[in-house]
């Protein structure tokens, strides 16, 4: 895709990877909304000169008034990243667990579903665009310690798979993008061996510029989860990542 005229609205764009896929696509010369929670985050990005909307992805009203803000100044919308996420540890021994499970789901998984389908109308009228959505190496190389977000990953991949098929002649792309473990404040306590964001970030809009943009984004670092199970490293793989159920916090 060109990344250097895009009209480009990154939802969950207020911190990580978001943020920074925010800043690259603007200074490659993009038009760039970023939507969030955070008003005090939001009014900080508009004063670096992106648009900005507020916005909650578990809310219905939230993201259609969200929906009709932006196409209302931006017609020209023609690129939307899903980038929304929450990253839960769970001991699945403790029924209390389930609080996060319902809060990963509903944020990741069933928040992309609203985002994308708040703006898929007005890509397919364009007859052009792009919608990114975001999963993980996860949803492809279970995390132990993250039973429901693997889940609510692995979902997402399912359903930017049957998405690109439907919206196959319309126009509108579907690119997913699967990162590893990122070096953003979500890890800092998961992973210390996690990739740097820029070096992520430098790598991201390379594969991005490429044309046909490709349906999965993978860096270097994500194939060895992202191939494990046709490579047959997966069982080995799963029983080393078992390992940091070490470090949830049991009694
Ligand atoms: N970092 C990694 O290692 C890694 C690896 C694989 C995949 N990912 C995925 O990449 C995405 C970004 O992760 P990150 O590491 O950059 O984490 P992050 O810094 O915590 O960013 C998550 C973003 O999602 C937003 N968000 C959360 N709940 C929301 C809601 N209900 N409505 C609207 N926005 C909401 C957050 O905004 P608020 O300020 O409003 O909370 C924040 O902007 C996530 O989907 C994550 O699962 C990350």
């Amino acid at each position: 895709m060109n990344i250097t005229s895009r009209t480009v609205l990154v939802v969950g764009g207020t911190s990580g990877i978001g943020r920074e896929l925010a800043r690259r696509f603007a200074a490659a010369g993009s038009t760039v909304i970023v939507g969030g929670r955070n008003p005090e985050v939001l009014a900080q990005l508009a004063a670096e000169g992106f648009g900005t909307t507020e916005l909650d992805v578990t809310d219905d009203g939230s993201v259609s008034r969200a929906r009709d803000a932006v196409l209302a100044q931006h017609p020209d919308l023609d690129t939307v990243v899903a980038m929304s996420g929450v990253m839960l540890l769970e001991d699945l021994r403790d029924p209390a667990h389930f609080e996060a499970a319902q809060a990963t789901i509903n944020t990741n998984l069933v928040g992309t579903i609203r985002v994308v389908d708040a703006f898929t109308p007005h890509l397919i009228e364009r007859g052009t665009g792009t919608i990114i959505t975001v999963t993980s190496g996860i949803a492809f190389l279970p995390f132990p310690p993250m039973p429901t977000y693997a889940a609510s990953k692995a979902g997402v991949h399912a359903y930017s798979e049957a998405l690109r098929a439907q919206l196959d002649g319309t126009g509108v792309e579907v690119v997913e993008l699967v990162p590893p473990a990122v070096a953003t404040a979500g890890q800092d306590q998961v992973n210390p061996h996690a990739l740097p964001l820029d070096a992520f970030a430098t790598e991201v809009m390379q594969l991005l510029a490429q044309d046909p943009t490709p349906n999965e984004i993978l860096v270097e670092r994500v194939k060895m989860h992202r191939w494990a199970e046709r490579d047959g490293s997966y069982a080995e793989l799963v029983a080393q990542r078992s390992q940091a159920l070490a470090m949830l916090p049991r009694d």
